[in-house]
């Protein structure tokens, strides 16, 4: 069957979008006319998503709850079921996956993080699926510049086709010399309930917190999870200069805004 829930994890704090962050969640924080997590909600829902389980931290609850579900559903959300969990305490990304073990039982689940936004067609979640064969797979790109010390990057034990390869481990930000490849997670994930136990498992890593990349690593270990190698970019909103970048190109390819944006842009010189 295939996959009918998202995890969104939206419980960081933000303290890269500082001052913002002292009164906005920042999951809610606006690039063109939405908060990003929304974003996030919408590209699983053109996977065919039905339920999004969104991870938000107690402080964020009521914001994220209202803009969801207070006035009714959102244009286009209609068939999607949205539920909050709350993690009480921040031990890290893969702690706060975990969070929503109840909310998933036993069901394969995409993972998406909102500070991540697709461009607008896009949804990778489907080539996840295909690739997985039953098994996880997580999104990745070639890294360019100093992606080793920004993000997970996964081994790679073979190559398959059509960007597809077979991995055996994932290390959370390892640095230049540690670094196994150059393909760092871009925050798009398809597991089976199976990671749960491995999340469960952990011992906090990196930066002293549960990371989801150890509990990848497990899996790949078992020899239970392919990487897909993506051509397009994603585009990163979890901090200042990024966000604005995200918001130019956004906005650029805003059927509604774009053509008088870019006459705007054109007019700057
Ligand atoms: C998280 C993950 C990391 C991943 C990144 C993608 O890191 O831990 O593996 O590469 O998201 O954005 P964070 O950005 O929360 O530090």
């Amino acid at each position: 069957m295939s996959v009918e829930v998202v995890v969104i994890p939206a419980a960081g704090r933000g303290t890269r979008m500082r001052p913002a962050t002292r009164s906005v969640p920042k999951a809610l924080i606006t690039v063109i006319d939405r908060p990003t997590i929304q974003y996030a909600v919408e590209e699983a829902a053109r996977a065919g998503v039905t339920e999004a389980v969104l991870v938000v931290n107690l402080d964020a609850a009521n914001d994220i709850e209202h803009h969801f579900i207070d006035e009714g559903p959102l244009p286009g959300l209609e068939n999607t079921r949205i539920r909050m969990v709350v993690q009480e305490e921040p031990h890290g990304l893969g702690h706060a996956v975990l969070t929503a073990r109840e909310a998933v039982g036993d069901r394969r689940f995409f993972c998406g993080l909102g500070d991540m936004i697709a461009p607008p067609t896009a949804s990778f979640y489907q080539r996840l699926e295909e690739a997985a064969a039953g098994g996880s797979a997580v999104a990745v790109k070639e890294g360019v510049e100093d992606y080793y010390d920004r993000y997970g990057i996964v081994s790679v034990s073979r190559s398959l086709d059509d960007g597809v390869v077979e991995m055996n481990a994932a290390v959370e930000k390892p640095g230049r010399e540690a670094a196994p490849s150059n393909l760092w997670l871009v925050g798009r994930y398809l597991f089976g309930p199976d990671v749960f136990d491995h999340l469960s498992a952990l011992k906090p890593g990196h930066g002293d917190e549960i990371q989801l990349t150890d509990a990848i690593n497990a899996v790949a270990a078992a020899g239970q999870c392919r990487g897909v190698v993506l051509e397009d970019d994603l585009l990163d909103v979890g901090n200042p200069l990024d966000l604005l970048k995200a918001s130019t190109v956004l906005g650029l390819l805003s059927d509604e805004f774009g053509k008088d944006y870019r006459a705007f842009l054109d007019g700057l010189g």
